[in-house]
């Protein structure tokens, strides 16, 4: 039987996980720069928890099963809405805003293809207890940090305000599930279906060509006269209109200008309630919106208080195939700096005892473990990457000393083993 791996999923090797840890780490830079501090959730959940409020085309994909006790669990397919339990379980007294960052795997029962999987990695956060427009402005400053951290350039922003939609809908009597349909069908795209589903809801004929002409709408702060005078008669529809416009002028003070304003945005899952946001990276083709996210009401749908929330996760897959592509991806570290060689058995225990005092002095060392000769163990060396090699022979321990290597210049030179630490750390800071 041949075994392979599950149809969506993927192994990272060495190279692979290297860009990776190296993303993360960067965006863990970013995130705690602004005050968010990590936590991680169980990959399994209770069901109930992602069907509650995340919308059909989400349940439709949930990876859900039984366990030995009954209990219907479901793999994660996003952080938000267990964010939103931890906060109702443990962090309802805590000093607000919370603000919580995480990376994590997320399943999805989709079909696979170019940047979309089974199993996904999300890094994203959670601001709980802010203040709209300003923890809007605040995230998407945040989002547009790390891209510029990871030195992607080719990305658009795009921002909408699914209150500005809801606020018509509302007012011409469609109720909140209703509403969950139409943002789905927008979400997809789909005009034709849209304009059918809206004569189903009856919608007034003026509300329908507003709604319409709205979701069409892309620009930059030219669209907000736009806006204002198509929704002036929806006074819910207005109040959102002005936070959008509010939203704008605080990215200015946050640095960030390069977005573009499209009311057509509203996102996959039914949280949803207000500002909105996707980031795309054309290039990616079909997959190319590489995160999302926007204020959310899922506390109080989960019977907590009125608590408002906002958050975003990059689809950090996508990332990673939008460096490859835009091709910044990071220079790569070799697997280790120093290889110690053992010329013959009997100088093995003393290479060992050599490795390990180089490791606990935080230089990344290898050490002959195959009993390989001399000219064998050159070449492995050198196909790790190591700059300098430490041969340790029997005629060099006699005089408390062994021979260092560097394999770029191939010069040789004894040094007495009570210095040896110290000269790698020097030489390898002057090579780097
Ligand atoms: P989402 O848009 O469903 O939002 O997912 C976030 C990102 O995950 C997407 O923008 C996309 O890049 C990536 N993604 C989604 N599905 C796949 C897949 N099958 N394969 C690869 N990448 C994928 C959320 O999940 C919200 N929880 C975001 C959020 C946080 N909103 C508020 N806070």
């Amino acid at each position: 039987m041949e075994l392979q791996k599950p149809r969506g999923t993927r192994d990272f090797l060495f190279d692979e996980m290297k860009e990776r840890k190296f993303v993360e780490n960067t965006m863990r830079k970013v995130f705690e720069t602004y005050g968010y501090q990590e936590i991680k959730t169980p990959i399994f959940e209770d069901l109930a928890l992602f069907t509650l409020k995340s919308g059909e085309g989400i349940i439709e994909e949930i990876y859900h099963f039984q366990d030995k006790g009954g209990r219907d669990l479901a793999l994660r397919p996003e952080l938000t809405a267990p964010v939103a339990r931890i906060y109702l379980n443990q962090l309802q007294k805590a000093p607000r805003p919370i603000k919580m960052y995480y990376f994590g795997s997320c399943f999805r029962y989709e079909r696979p293809q170019a940047g979309r999987f089974r199993q996904f990695w999300q890094f994203g956060c959670e601001l709980i207890g802010g203040k709209s427009p300003d923890c809007e402005a605040e995230i998407i400053a945040l989002a547009a940090h790390c891209l510029e951290e990871l030195k992607l350039e080719d990305y658009q922003i795009h921002l909408g305000n699914l209150g500005i939609l809801r606020g018509i809908l509302t007012q011409d009597g469609v109720s909140a599930d209703q509403q969950d349909q139409v943002m789905a069908i927008i979400d997809k795209g789909e005009v034709k279906e849209l304009e059918k589903l809206l004569e189903e809801l009856k919608l007034n004929e003026e509300s329908k060509n507003i709604l319409l002409e709205l979701i069409g709408l892309q620009g930059h702060r030219e669209v907000i006269p736009v806006v204002q005078e198509l929704v002036k008669n929806y006074p819910d529809a207005t109040k959102s209109m002005e936070e959008l416009e509010e939203l704008l002028v605080m990215l200015e003070a946050f640095g960030f200008t390069g977005y573009t304003v499209n009311l057509g945005i509203a996102r996959g899952l039914d949280y949803y309630t207000g500002t909105v946001f996707e980031i795309y990276v054309e290039g990616l083709g079909a997959q190319k919106q590489i995160s999302g996210g926007g204020t959310y009401n899922l506390i109080e749908i989960f019977g907590g208080e009125k608590v408002e929330s906002t958050g975003f996760a990059f689809g950090f897959d996508r990332v990673m195939e939008s460096l490859k592509i835009q091709k910044t991806q990071p220079a790569l570290k070799s697997r280790v700096e120093v290889f110690v060689a053992p010329i013959s058995t009997e100088t093995k225990l003393k290479a060992f005892e050599i490795a390990q005092k180089l490791r606990k002095n935080n230089i990344t060392t290898d050490v002959e473990l195959v009993g390989r000769k001399l000219k064998k163990i050159l070449s492995f060396a050198d196909n790790s990457g190591a700059k300098f090699v430490v041969l340790v022979g029997a005629r060099d321990l006699e005089e408390g000393k062994i021979t260092l290597k560097d394999m770029e210049s191939g010069d040789q030179e004894q040094i007495p083993i009570k210095n040896i630490t110290s000269v790698l750390l020097d030489r390898i800071k002057t090579s780097e």
